[in-house]
């Protein structure tokens, strides 16, 4: 038999969502709701935009994809995320009037790292974050675009923490030392991600959700999931395991090249339509009542 290795985190990562069944819990359930609420804001859904950047006019249309996904957010009522981007495009990511966490690079100019933050909380930010799973390459430290990444050491992000009134967000985390290092600084959230297979076997984020969950038991950190996440059934296993919402990615692409704004809502509106009917028949009437007692690990 032919001995083939897989080293693809994204590959690695499908087969573990896959692994992962649900049972049915029918009698005595009604139908969901899967309204969510995060920092004091009422979302229609615990699902989310990716973190993107980069993203150019796709079909000749006036707006660039991600000002697009940024109106589907606002219309659907989601929590938006941006990536990498200068500030007059995120002067106009804001102009769409979707809640939007800005994830600023971990620059080796820290100067333009506390310039982005400072622009997006005065432009009226949701929150502020930095994506720490782009600081090293293969040459060691990162170049994305012509541009320079540093390592980001507790101090630097507590001081970028505390330069904030928005609730600070680490994309990247991937391990519970990780995890409980953001929770001792004072960060609001962490996205357990691999940042769509980064590093060479990086473990599947589910498998490692579970104890990320429990090492932050009791403390004041919401916990977002992204990676491969393509479905209502891949969002109920990532809040079943622990996690508060869910970032939808590259699933969300073709929807947004062919059909712009409206494609991202209705993509947005099925996933969220099979979570729905998923929590419904597993009895759970609203997102807090999700948890792993229908899920069966293979
Ligand atoms: C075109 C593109 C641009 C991206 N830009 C950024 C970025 O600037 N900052 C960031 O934190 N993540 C960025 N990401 C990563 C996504 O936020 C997300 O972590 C990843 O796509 C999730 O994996 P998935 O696509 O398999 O769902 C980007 C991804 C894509 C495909």
């Amino acid at each position: 038999m032919a001995y083939s290795r897989i080293s693809d985190a994204n590959e690695i990562t499908a087969r573990y969502m896959d692994s992962i069944l649900i049972k049915e819990r029918l009698i005595d359930s009604v139908v969901a709701d899967t309204s969510t609420e995060l920092f004091g804001t009422k979302f229609a859904s615990p699902v989310m935009t990716p973190a993107f950047s980069h993203l150019k006019q796709f079909g000749g249309r006036e707006l660039t994809g991600l000002e697009e996904y940024s109106i589907a957010a606002k219309e659907m009522n989601i929590l938006n995320f941006v990536g990498m981007m200068e500030n007059d495009l995120f002067s106009k990511i804001i102009a769409t009037g979707a809640k939007t966490v800005r994830i600023v690079k971990p620059y080796a100019d820290n100067g333009k790292v506390r310039d982005q933050m400072k622009f997006a909380e005065d432009y009226g930010a949701f929150g502020i974050g930095m994506d720490i799973d782009h600081i090293f390459g293969n040459d060691g430290l990162d170049v994305v675009i012509g541009e320079q990444m540093a390592e980001q050491t507790s101090d630097m992000l507590l001081s970028y923490i505390e330069s904030t009134k928005l609730p600070f967000f680490v994309k990247g985390v991937l391990s519970e030392e990780d995890a409980l290092k953001c929770a001792e600084l004072g960060a609001k959230a962490i996205i357990v991600s691999h940042h769509h297979g980064r590093l060479p076997y990086a473990v599947p984020p589910l498998m490692v959700l579970p104890s990320i969950r429990k090492a932050l038991e009791g403390k004041d950190v919401k916990i977002i999931v992204d990676c491969g996440i393509a479905s209502g059934a891949d969002v109920y296993k990532c809040l079943a395991l622990g996690a508060d919402a869910a970032a939808v990615g590259r699933s969300m692409l073709p929807s947004l090249e062919e059909v712009g704004s409206d494609g991202v809502k209705n993509f947005i509106r099925s996933v969220n339509d099979e979570l729905r009917f998923i929590m419904s028949c597993t009895g759970a009437s609203c997102v807090s009542e999700i948890d792993d007692s229908c899920i069966v690990k293979t």
